[in-house]
C-alpha cells in the first residue's frame, strides 16, 4: 500500500502518524511545501514543491505508483489537484475544485446552504459594488461581520466590536476590498461559543469526528492578534463542556444536510473532510464557515485518540461505503498547545535554535515549521511545534500537554490558559447566561 500524503505542517504530521499506525503498514510518500523532520522520517520518498504545482504533484504520485493521495492544506484542493489526479486514476482525499468552493468562497456556502434551506445561516447578503452596503449596515446594526470572498488564510474577516468601529469604518473596509478586486459577504455577527466538528464523507456517507474547540488569539485570555490556531481541546465524551447532546446533532445535521446539498448540486459527491466551524447561540448552533480539510491543530486533538485503522477508514471512503463504524475514537480527553516562536504572528523571530531534548513523550510531538540542521531543530518562523495531551479528562490532558510544552526550549511561547478549568468554566458561563 502506497499513500501519499500533501502538506508538510503539524496536520500533516498527524496524518502520516496515523496512516503509520495501520496494520496494514503502508509505505509513505509526502509531497511537501518545506523541509519537516517528523514526516520525513516516516516517509519512503519526500520532496518539497509548490503546493498549487499540480503537474508536479500528479508527476510524483504517478512514479511512486500511488494508490490513493490524501490532501491535508487547502491550497492544493482550491486549484483542483484532486480533479486531476482522480482524472489519471488515483483516488483522492480531498474534494475536487468545483466541491472545494465550500472553503474557497464565502458567497458559495451561504448560497448554497439557503438554497437547499439547511438550518444555521445567519442573515447575509453578498456584493460586488457598494450599493446596498449602508442599508444593510443600518439592518444589521452593530452585529455585522464582513468576510472577503476567496481564501484569504482568516485574513479576510473582519468583526464587528473587534476589528470594525463604526459603519464608517466598515464602508472604507468594504471598498478596500473592491479595490483589491475582491467581492464580500456581510452577514449577522453570531453570539456565542466558536466550536469545530469535522465529519469524513465518502460523498454520500459521514463519520463523524469529536467536536473541538479551537483557540485563535495568540495570547492568554483571547487576547492579542489572530493567529492559525493556538490550541485546542476535546472531551471524553466527543462533546463540548459547553454543548448539549443536540447542539452536536445540529451541527452532525448540518454536516449531513451540506453533503446531500453539494451532490445535488454537482451530480457528483464531496469526498473528503467537511469541517464545520460552528457558533452555538442561545437561538442553536449556526455555521459560521466550512473547510474542505482537516483542522490545524482539530486534527491533532481527533487522529490522537483515532482507534480505527485510518488507512481502512480511507479506502471506505474511496469506496462509497463508509459508515461511523469506520471512525471509532476512544473516550478520552485531549489538549493541544502550539508553541510558537517569539513574536508571532506579526514580527516572529526566525532560525532559532530550540530544544526537545527534555520532552518526555516525543510521540505527541507534532512539528510544523521547523527545519533540522546540523543536527538540530531550528523554527522558521510560524506556529514551530504542537504538543498534544491525552488523559481521562480535559484537565488531566492539560497538565500532560503543558508540562511537556514547557520543555522545549528556546525563543518561544504558548497559551498556558488553553484546556484550564478556568477559562472551559468561563465558556460554561458564557452560554448558561445566553441561554
Ligand atoms: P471565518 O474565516 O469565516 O472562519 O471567520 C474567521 C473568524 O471570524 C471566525 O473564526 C469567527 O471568530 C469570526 N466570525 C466569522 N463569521 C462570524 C459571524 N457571522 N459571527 C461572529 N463571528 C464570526
Ligand atoms: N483551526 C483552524 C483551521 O484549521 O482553519
Amino acid at each position: 500500500m502506497k499513500i501519499l500524503v500533501i502538506g508538510s505542517g503539524a496536520r500533516e504530521h498527524a496524518i502520516a502518524r496515523a496512516f503509520k499506525r495501520s496494520p496494514q503498514n503502508p509505505n509513505l510518500f509526502c509531497f511537501a511545501s518545506s523541509n519537516n523532520p517528523g514526516i520525513k522520517e516516516l516517509s519512503s520518498d519526500y520532496i518539497v514543491g509548490s503546493m498549487t504545482d499540480t503537474k508536479a504533484i500528479l508527476d510524483f504520485a504517478k512514479k511512486n505508483i500511488i494508490d490513493f493521495v490524501f490532501i491535508g492544506p487547502e491550497a492544493p484542493l482550491s486549484v483542483g489537484v484532486a480533479d486531476v489526479l482522480w482524472k489519471n486514476n488515483i483516488p483522492c482525499i480531498g474534494p475536487k475544485q468545483s466541491l472545494a468552493q465550500l472553503e474557497t468562497s464565502k458567497s458559495f456556502t451561504r448560497d448554497l446552504t439557503t438554497k437547499y434551506n439547511i438550518p444555521g445561516s445567519p442573515k447575509y447578503k453578498n456584493f460586488s459594488s457598494l450599493t446596498g452596503v449602508k442599508e444593510f449596515l443600518d439592518e444589521l446594526g452593530e452585529l455585522y461581520v464582513i468576510k472577503a470572498d476567496g481564501l484569504m488564510g482568516g485574513k479576510g474577516v473582519k468583526v464587528a466590536g473587534d476589528h470594525l468601529h463604526s459603519h464608517e469604518e466598515a464602508l472604507t473596509y468594504c471598498q478596500e476590498l473592491l479595490d483589491a478586486k475582491s467581492n464580500f459577504v456581510i452577514e449577522e455577527k453570531l453570539i456565542g461559543q466558536e466550536f469545530s466538528l469535522m465529519s469524513f464523507c465518502d460523498g454520500t456517507h459521514l463519520a463523524h469526528m469529536p467536536a473541538v474547540q479551537d483557540h485563535k488569539r495568540a495570547y492568554d485570555n483571547d487576547e492579542g492578534p489572530n493567529t492559525g490556531g493556538m490550541g485546542t481541546y476535546s472531551d471524553a465524551d466527543h462533546k463540548l463542556p459547553f454543548l448539549t447532546e443536540n447542539d452536536i446533532k445540529q451541527a452532525q445535521g448540518i454536516n449531513q444536510n451540506t453533503c446531500d446539498a453539494l451532490r445535488t448540486e454537482f451530480g457528483e459527491g464531496y469526498i473528503g473532510i467537511l469541517y464545520g466551524g460552528f457558533m452555538v447561540t442561545k437561538d442553536g448552533v449556526k455555521l459560521i464557515e466550512y473547510n474542505a480539510r482537516l483542522g490545524d491543530p482539530e486534527a491533532m486533538n481527533v487522529l490522537s485518540i483515532l482507534e480505527s485503522d485510518f488507512v481502512e477508514l480511507c479506502q471506505a471512503i474511496i469506496n462509497g461505503n463508509l459508515n461511523q463504524d469506520h471512525a471509532k475514537f476512544s473516550n478520552q480527553a485531549t489538549v493541544c498547545k502550539y508553541a510558537v516562536p517569539e513574536g508571532y504572528p506579526n514580527n516572529p523571530v526566525k532560525n532559532q535554535k530550540i530544544d526537545i531534548s527534555e520532552v518526555i513523550n516525543k510521540n505527541q510531538l507534532y512539528f510544523a515549521s521547523v527545519d533540522e540542521r546540523e543536527g538540530g531543530l531550528y523554527e522558521m518562523g510560524s506556529r514551530a511545534i504542537a504538543v498534544v495531551g491525552i488523559g481521562n479528562t480535559i484537565f488531566e490532558a492539560e497538565q500532560i500537554a503543558e508540562s511537556e510544552i514547557s520543555k522545549i526550549k528556546g525563543p518561544l511561547f504558548h497559551r498556558k490558559d488553553i484546556g484550564t478549568t478556568e477559562l472551559i468554566q468561563k465558556r460554561i458561563n458564557i452560554m448558561n447566561n445566553l441561554r
